[in-house]
C-alpha cells in the first residue's frame, strides 16, 4: 500500500495491506441512512466491541443462549427498540459481542457488573509463479513432499472475499476435508464450493441489505488466498510478464475464506467475529493480510483475537504493514503472531527509460506495451510550474500543464496511488510516464499495471532525469520495455514499504519476525487486466508476503503435526536465510544491509524450516506470565484470556523472558539475565555448540557453551547475560542501537536468533 500521510494518527487504522492499485476505488462510503425517519438515530450509533466476563456455563451454551444473554445486558433503549442492534456475538477468541449503540447506551453499559470494557470500533480505512521456487520447493522433493503439499490442513484467510470460480480454487482431485471441519459456504444454497474451497463467509454486513455471498469485489482476498494455498495452474501472467506456472504455498491445503473487508475497508466487529468462527470452524492456520497500528493487546481485537485461536493450536500469521521504512511503524506485534515483513524475489519487470542524451536508466512496470515507438519524445517534468500537486501528478493537476504528447516525469509521494498517477498523465493527454522514486523509498521501484506506457525508476535516477531536463535545450526520452528478467543477486531485498520494529506495543520482542516475498507478486485476481484467462495480477505489499508465510505454516503443520505453533514459529525463524542470492548480507530499499528491526531473525527458507534441529517453544501459560509482565492491570489481561486473573499469584516474566526465538534488550546501566528453552526435535544424540556474534556495546555471557542431547525432544535451558559497556570504552559512544546473534551449531543444523539491543 502506499504511505498515507495520516498514518501516525492516533486512530488505529486499518490499512489493507494493498493500497497500491485499488486505493483509488477506496472513497470513505457515506454513513447517512437511506431511512429519513431512522436517520438521526442510525447517525448517532456507533459499534462497539463490548469485553464480558464469561460467564461459568459457556461451553455449555447453545449459542442462540449465549446471544440472549448477551442481549439481556443490553441498556433498556437498546432494548426496547425492535431494531438489529446487535451486530455478532463472539464465543470462541472473545467473551463479548459488537453492538449498535449511542454514545449514552455505551457509558450506562460500561457500568455494570458483567462488562469489562467497551469501545467503538475503528472504521479501518483498507490497509505466484515464481516464488515457490525462488524459495527453494520443488515438486516431489524436501518439505512439499514431506507434507504432501500441505495434505489434511486447512487454512483460514481473513480478507475481502474470494473468486470460487477461479482455476486455482479447483477442487479436482482434492480429498475431502478433514472430519473435524465445521465450517461451510454461502454462495448460492451450497454448503461446500468444493474440496479444496471448504468455506466462504461474509461478516460484511450492510444493515440496508441482507448478507452477499463472500465474493470478491477487490481482488486483495482472491489474491492472497491464491498465493497461501493456490493450486498449479499452467500458462499464467498479466500482460505476458511473470509468465508460468502459478501455484501457492501450500497446494493441497484446503482454504476458508471469511469476507470481512470492502472497497471501504474492514471493521473491527467483522474482523474478530470472522476469526471467533473459524476457530469454531477447526482451521490450522490462519492468515490476516491486514493490521492496525500499534495498540496494547488487550485493546486490539486482531492481537486479542489470535490470542486464544493459539491458545488452541491455530497458527496465526499477519502482515508487518506498508509503513516502512519510518521506524516503529509496525502492525500486529504480539508475540503469538508470526509478524511478515516484505521482501523482493529475483524477478524484476524492466523496463529502461532513454534519454535524448543518451543516458538509460533501468526501472520497472507490469504493463509494457509492444508498439511503443522508439523515437524520442519531449520530456517535461510534472512539477515544473512549482506547484507540489502537479509534480505529484495528482488527480486534476497536470489540467493546465502542457503534456500533449510527452513524456512526463511524475515524483512518487503525495499520498496518491502510483497508477492514479499515470491515469492523470494520460488524461491530460500525456504520452508515457517515468515515476520516480521518493528519497525515502530510494532504490525500490515497483512494478505497476499502469494504463499508460510507464517506468517506474530510483531516486537518484529520477534526479538525474530531473538534471538533464533542466540543463538540456530540448530534453527528449523515451521508454523500452525488456519484459520480465529473472535472476537478480541482490534478492531479497527488504522493500521499501516494509514495515519496521522496534515493537512499540512490547518494546522486549523483536519484530517483525521474519521476511517473505512481497514485491511484484503474481497471483489469482477475480477479472481480467489483459483478457488473459485465468485472470492473475501483480501487486506488492506486505499483504502479499504474509499468505507466503501462512502457507508454508500449513506445510509444516503438515509434517509436523505434534508441533505447536510456537514451534512451528521458531523452526521458520531459527533458519531464515541473513544473505542474499548473491551470497552478501540482505540489504534494505538503500541498499545498504537491512537491520534487524527491517528483517527480524530474515528470509524464510522453507526446507530448512522443516528440519530445525531445535526449536523454541512456548507454552499457552507462559503467555500469561509475559501478558502480567507487560504491567496490564488484572482486568485487562482478564479481557485477553477471557477469563479472572490475578497477576499478583502468576509468576510474571519480564518480556525478554518469554522463550522466544529473538532477544530484545533495552539496556540500561545494569546488566540483565535471562534464560531460554530448547527442545531437540533433532536425532536424539546431538552436541551443540555455541557461536555468538555480540553486539556492540555489551558483553554477553552465555551458560553452558556446548550442549549435549541424549534423546528427541529433551529440553535444556541455557542462561544469557547481557552487560553494558561503559559508554567510554564504546567505539561509539552515541551508540544507540547494536545488533548481533546466537547460534546453537551442530554436525547438520545452525539454530539462529538474533538480538537486538537499544541503549536507554
Ligand atoms: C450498503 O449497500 C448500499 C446499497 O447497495 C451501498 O450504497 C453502501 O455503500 C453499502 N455499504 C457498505 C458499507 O457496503
Ligand atoms: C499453455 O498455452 C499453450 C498455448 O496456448 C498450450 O499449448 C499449453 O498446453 C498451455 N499449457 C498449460 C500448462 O496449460
Ligand atoms: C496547484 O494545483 C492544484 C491542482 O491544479 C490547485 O488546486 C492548487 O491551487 C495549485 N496550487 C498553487 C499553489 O498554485
Ligand atoms: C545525461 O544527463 C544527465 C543529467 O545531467 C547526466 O547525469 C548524464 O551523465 C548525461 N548522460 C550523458 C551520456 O552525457
Ligand atoms: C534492456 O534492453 C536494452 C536494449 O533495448 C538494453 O540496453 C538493456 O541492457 C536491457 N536491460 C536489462 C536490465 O535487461
Amino acid at each position: 500500500m502506499e504511505k498515507t500521510s495520516q498514518r501516525r494518527s492516533t486512530k488505529m487504522k486499518l490499512a489493507l495491506l494493498l493500497g497500491l492499485i485499488f486505493m483509488p476505488f477506496a472513497r470513505p462510503t457515506s454513513s447517512a441512512t437511506q431511512n429519513p425517519e431512522l436517520g438521526e438515530l442510525k447517525s448517532n450509533l456507533k459499534t462497539y466491541i463490548v469485553h464480558v466476563k464469561k460467564p461459568q456455563d459457556v461451553a455449555s451454551l447453545r449459542n442462540e443462549d449465549l446471544h440472549s444473554w448477551y442481549h439481556s445486558l443490553l441498556p433498556a433503549t437498546a432494548q426496547a427498540q425492535n431494531q438489529q442492534r446487535m451486530v455478532f456475538s463472539y464465543k470462541n477468541v472473545a467473551s463479548g459481542f459488537a453492538v449498535k449503540l449511542t454514545a449514552e447506551e455505551a457509558r450506562v453499559l460500561q457500568e455494570k457488573e458483567e462488562i469489562l470494557s467497551t469501545k467503538p470500533e475503528e472504521t479501518y480505512s483498507l490497509h505466484t509463479t515464481h516464488t515457490p521456487s525462488f524459495l527453494g520447493l520443488q515438486q516431489g522433493l524436501g518439505l512439499w513432499k514431506d507434507s504432501k503439499f500441505g495434505e489434511g490442513v486447512i487454512i483460514g484467510v481473513v480478507d475481502t472475499g474470494i473468486q470460487p470460480s477461479h482455476p486455482s480454487f479447483s477442487g479436482e482431485g482434492m480429498p475431502p476435508p478433514p472430519a473435524k471441519w465445521k465450517g461451510f459456504c454461502e454462495f448460492n444454497g451450497q454448503r461446500t464450493c468444493n474440496n479444496k474451497l471448504i468455506g466462504a463467509r461474509n461478516f460484511v454486513k450492510n444493515s440496508t441489505l441482507p448478507v452477499d455471498p463472500p465474493f470478491d469485489q477487490v481482488g486483495h482476498g482472491t489474491h492472497t488466498a491464491s498465493t497461501t494455498a493456490g493450486r498449479f495452474v499452467g500458462n499464467a501472467s498479466v500482460f505476458d510478464n511473470a509468465k508460468g506456472i502459478a501455484v501457492g504455498m501450500a497446494p493441497n491445503a484446503h482454504l476458508a475464506m471469511y469476507k470481512v473487508c470492502g472497497f471501504y475497508g474492514c471493521t473491527e466487529s467483522a474482523i474478530l467475529a470472522a476469526m471467533d468462527t473459524a476457530v469454531e470452524d477447526g482451521v490450522d492456520v490462519l492468515s490476516l493480510s491486514l493490521g492496525g497500528f500499534s495498540s496494547p493487546f488487550f485493546h486490539d481485537s486482531i492481537a486479542l483475537g489470535a490470542f486464544s485461536a493459539v491458545q488452541q493450536g491455530v497458527f496465526v500469521a499477519c502482515s508487518a504493514g506498508n509503513s516502512g521504512p519510518d521506524d516503529a511503524s509496525l502492525s500486529n506485534e504480539a508475540p503469538w503472531i508470526l509478524t511478515v515483513g516484505a521482501s523482493s524475489i529475483d524477478r524484476k519487470m524492466v523496463a529502461m527509460a532513454k534519454l535524448g542524451n543518451g543516458s538509460q536508466y533501468e526501472g520497472q512496470s507490469v504493463f509494457q506495451p509492444k508498439d511503443f515507438p522508439s523515437t524520442l519524445l519531449p520530456l517535461v517534468y510534472a512539477g515544473a510550474n512549482g506547484n507540489e500537486s502537479s509534480a505529484f501528478c495528482a488527480p486534476e493537476s497536470l489540467q493546465n500543464v502542457d503534456v500533449k504528447g510527452k513524456i512526463v516525469l511524475c515524483e512518487q509521494g503525495g499520498d496518491i496511488a502510483r497508477v492514479v498517477k499515470g491515469k492523470e498523465v494520460k488524461d491530460a493527454g500525456g504520452a508515457a510516464m517515468i515515476l520516480m522514486n521518493s528519497e525515502a523509498e530510494a532504490f525500490n521501484p515497483i512494478a505497476d499495471v499502469h494504463v499508460l506506457p510507464a517506468v517506474h525508476v530510483s531516486y537518484v535516477d529520477g534526479l538525474a532525469i530531473k538534471n538533464y531536463i533542466n540543463s538540456a535545450m530540448t530534453p527528449t526520452a523515451t521508454i523500452s520495455f525488456n519484459g520480465t528478467v529473472i535472476g537478480n543477486p541482490l534478492a531479497p531485498e527488504v522493500t521499501s514499504f516494509s514495515s519496521r520494529g522496534p515493537n512499540s506495543a512490547s518494546p522486549g520482542i523483536l519484530k517483525p519476525d521474519v521476511i517473505g516475498p512481497g514485491l511484484n507478486i503474481l497471483a489469482a485476481w477475480p477479472v481480467s487486466v489483459d483478457n488473459h484467462t485465468p485472470p492473475f495480477m501483480i501487486i506488492s505489499g506486505t499483504s502479499m508476503s504474509c499468505p507466503h508465510l501462512s502457507g508454508i505454516a500449513g506445510l509444516l503443520r503438515s509434517s509436523h503435526p505434534d508441533w505447536s505453533p510456537a514451534a512451528i514459529k521458531s523452526a521458520i525463524m531459527t533458519t531464515a536465510e541473513t544473505v542474499n542470492l548473491g551470497g552478501k548480507p540482505v540489504l534494505d530499499e538503500r541498499l545498504v544491509p537491512a537491520n534487524v528491526f527491517a528483517t527480524g531473525a530474515g528470509h524464510v527458507n522453507p526446507i530448512k524450516a522443516s528440519d530445525p534441529g531445535l526449536v523454541y517453544d512456548i507454552r499457552p501459560e507462559d503467555y500469561v506470565s509475559y501478558l502480567c509482565g507487560l504491567g496490564y492491570t488484572d482486568r485487562q489481561v482478564g479481557i485477553i484470556l477471557q477469563k479472572k486473573v490475578e497477576c499478583l499469584e502468576v509468576k510474571s516474566i519480564t518480556e525478554a523472558q518469554l522463550n522466544y526465538p529473538s532477544f530484545s534488550i533495552q539496556m540500561g546501566p545494569s546488566s540483565q539475565s535471562y534464560t531460554r528453552t530448547v527442545t531437540n526435535v533433532g536425532p536424539g544424540n546431538s552436541v551443540y555448540n555455541l557461536e555468538l556474534d555480540v553486539p556492540e556495546g555489551v558483553v554477553m555471557s552465555v551458560t553452558p557453551r556446548q550442549i549435549i542431547f541424549t534423546r528427541v525432544n529433551q529440553k535444556v535451558t541455557y542462561s544469557v547475560e547481557f552487560t553494558p559497556l561503559a559508554k567510554k570504552t564504546r567505539d561509539d559512544d552515541d551508540l544507540e542501537f547494536a545488533q548481533g546473534s546466537l547460534t546453537w551449531v551442530s554436525d547438520k543444523h545452525a539454530v539462529r536468533i538474533p538480538i537486538a539491543v537499544v541503549f536507554q
